[in-house]
């Protein structure tokens, strides 16, 4: 299906606002490198996210705990060296944040400095006001992210949906609302029952953009890795996969290997 869209040279927080007033979707993938970073910017995908989900993907740990301000630095300013056109976001890591709203601001302006991205993301609502504010002030765009919010895994014990009941669907709506009169400029839901986070996209005027959040948001967010089938073993309902990038790239290092010690490799073509 064709898709109606405004041509946009550059995104910045507000071409996202007016995507959302326009009723144009906007695309959202991860991206923690140079190389994807140009391929996802050149297919003109709206937002990057520099995700801490470089932790699991780039780093193979099993949470997004471990990973670093310095580290998330290292990644986004890999990624904002392929870009031309998308919007830069980059999560505020685990523990870069939570203890204080000056240390939430420093952090924050690390990431804007050292790696030139135009925006940061934070998860939670209301608990984390004062450090929303101070970013904000500070003149930094920030997008928040409820739900299943995964540097609090070990709060919730699983990865499963959440705001199923009706006392967190509240808690969710709340904090939606507390987001966008902050001045956030875009929140991710994520892993909600669809009814909830459409209900939460017509109660605000900014995007919000979703995860296993169901059509009825304004935008969609993968990581890169899943969409492109790279982590063959993570298959939530929610991930559609366009590529089967893991068994197609064993096949040809596969063939590579078999070329080597064939002596296939190089041919006479292929030497000086
Ligand atoms: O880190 C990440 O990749 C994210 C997305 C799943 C929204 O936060």
């Amino acid at each position: 299906m064709s898709v109606a869209k405004k041509e946009y040279k550059r995104i910045t927080v507000k071409s996202l606002v007016d995507m959302k007033k326009h009723g144009e979707k906007i695309s959202m993938l991860t991206a923690y490198d140079y190389s994807m970073a140009k391929i996802v910017d050149g297919a003109d995908v709206d937002v990057i996210l520099v995700g801490d989900s470089a932790s699991n993907v780039m780093a193979g740990h099993e949470t997004t705990l471990p990973i670093t301000l310095d580290q998330m630095i290292y990644h986004a300013s890999s990624v904002i060296r392929a870009i031309n056109r998308a919007l830069v976001v980059v999560d505020l890591p685990f523990g870069s944040y939570q203890s204080d709203p000056k240390e939430a601001l420093r952090s924050a302006i690390r990431i804007m400095k050292e790696s030139g991205a135009h925006a940061v993301k934070l998860e939670g609502g209301k608990e984390i006001k004062e450090s929303i504010k101070r970013i904000l002030n500070a003149g930094i765009p920030v997008m928040g992210h409820l739900g299943l919010t995964p540097q609090s895994i070990y709060k919730f014990g699983t990865y499963t949906v959440r705001a199923k009941e009706e006392e967190e669907a509240n808690k969710l709506k709340e904090d939606a609302q507390f987001l966008e009169k902050a001045g956030c400029f875009a929140i991710v839901l994520e892993k909600i029952p669809a009814k909830l986070a459409e209900e939460v996209a017509q109660s605000v005027s900014i995007p919000i953009i979703g995860i296993g959040a169901g059509n009825g948001v304004d935008g969609q967010v993968l990581v890169l890795h899943d969409l492109l089938g790279m982590t063959h073993e993570f298959h939530p309902r929610f991930l559609r996969r366009y590529m089967n990038l893991y068994d197609d790239m064993t096949n040809a290092i596969s063939q590579y290997v078999n070329d080597v010690k064939s002596k296939d490799f190089p041919s006479d073509e292929e030497q000086y």
